[in-house]
């Protein structure tokens, strides 16, 4: 039987994960569409969303996703999204929002129940070894394990975290997968729009860390590679008392930003969606290394080059085996076996 994204016309089992706040906008969706993946746009606002969804439309007539974070997302974001040939969400309580295909990115069997329960037509298992902000607490392919044992067998199940090469695409669709999904593979791709030095950081890392310190207005979890933020934040002694962290080798368990930073996050958070988008950039702006309040905004190429120190260097374990910048299409290739 054909699988979901089949139905659809997606030719491989190779999605390209939303990379939020611009980092994955309609030049590389529309190269992995076209190199027979599926490609997802990233942005935020209805207007952007239509503009980059018009844009790779122009680019191929391949299908499309749009990903949105539901926090954030409003109703008119969701009215662009809808002309999407898919609908990916992530974060928060699944609910159908748009009438077409909807997969929903879930981080415990228990949200993907409630996503199915919700009408998701598929939904998306993370793993902790996922990039980003991650939601997943046990690796990518536990967590689709026991999904796939608690859900009845023909309900399409991706997997995100850990998929890098081949290997992985074939490891994840043996263990039930219908595709797998890839992010800090294409974010290293020549179409992303992550900034030049932030990928180059990203080339020649080895280690990540999972830490909650870029966190203002959204205090979540997230995956990135080390950068001066975080070496000032979470490996160092202040003072006299000790607020950090030791540094760990153990990439899975969670770093947690002192307590001052953490109780600002927390008290933001709840007006994020309303901050103005000028407010939004006058704070990446501001922002340095040692400011207590960090955004999780991506590091673009057309944003402040202040931000690779200062912002979150997102990306997940498998950065540890990506060793290049290469075009998507060949990205696409290469993991679509
Ligand atoms: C740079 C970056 C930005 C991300 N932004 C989003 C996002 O905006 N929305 C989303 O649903 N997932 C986002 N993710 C998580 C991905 O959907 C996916 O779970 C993750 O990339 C899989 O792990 P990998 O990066 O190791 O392939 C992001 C991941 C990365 C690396």
């Amino acid at each position: 039987m054909p699988s979901l994204l089949e139905r659809l016309g997606v030719e491989l089992p190779v999605v390209q994960a939303g990379m939020g706040g611009g980092l994955s906008r309609h030049e590389l969706a529309a190269a992995v569409s076209e190199a027979g993946g599926l490609g997802t746009i990233a942005v935020s606002g209805a207007d952007a969303i239509r503009r980059e969804l018009a844009a790779a439309r122009a680019l191929t007539g391949r299908p499309l996703a749009v990903n949105l974070l539901l926090p954030f997302a409003r109703r008119d974001w969701f009215e662009a999204a809808a002309e999407a040939d898919v609908l990916v969400t992530f974060w928060g309580k699944p609910r159908r929002r748009t009438p077409g295909v909807w997969l929903h990115q879930c981080g415990s069997v228990a949200e993907a129940q409630e996503a199915r329960a919700a009408g998701a037509d598929g939904v998306i298992v993370q793993g902790v070894e996922a990039g980003g902000h991650v939601r997943g607490t046990v690796p990518a392919l536990q967590l689709l394990e026991q999904t796939r044992a608690a859900l009845p067998a023909e309900y399409p199940l991706l997997i995100a975290g850990g998929i890098a090469e081949a290997s992985d695409v074939r490891l994840a669709l043996d263990a039930g997968a219908s595709a797998a999904v890839a992010g800090t593979r294409f974010l290293l791709a020549e179409e992303s729009r992550a900034h030049p030095t932030y990928r180059q950081r990203l080339v020649e890392a080895s280690e990540t860390i999972l830490t909650d310190l870029f966190g203002a207005a959204w205090p979540a979890p997230h995956r990135v590679v080390a950068n001066s933020a975080t070496k000032n934040w979470l490996f160092r002694s202040r003072r006299s008392s000790f607020v950090g962290h030791r540094a760990t080798k153990d990439e899975r368990r969670l770093v947690r930003a002192p307590q001052a930073n953490r109780a600002l996050n927390r008290l933001l958070a709840p007006g994020a969606r309303y901050t103005p988008p000028e407010v939004q950039q006058g704070m990446m702006r501001r922002q340095r290394p040692d400011s207590r309040l960090l955004t999780p905004a991506g590091v673009t190429d057309d944003g402040p080059a202040t931000l690779v120190d200062a912002g979150a260097l997102y990306a997940g374990e498998t950065v540890a085996r990506i060793g290049d910048v290469r075009p998507a299409a060949a990205i696409v290739r290469d993991l679509g076996l």
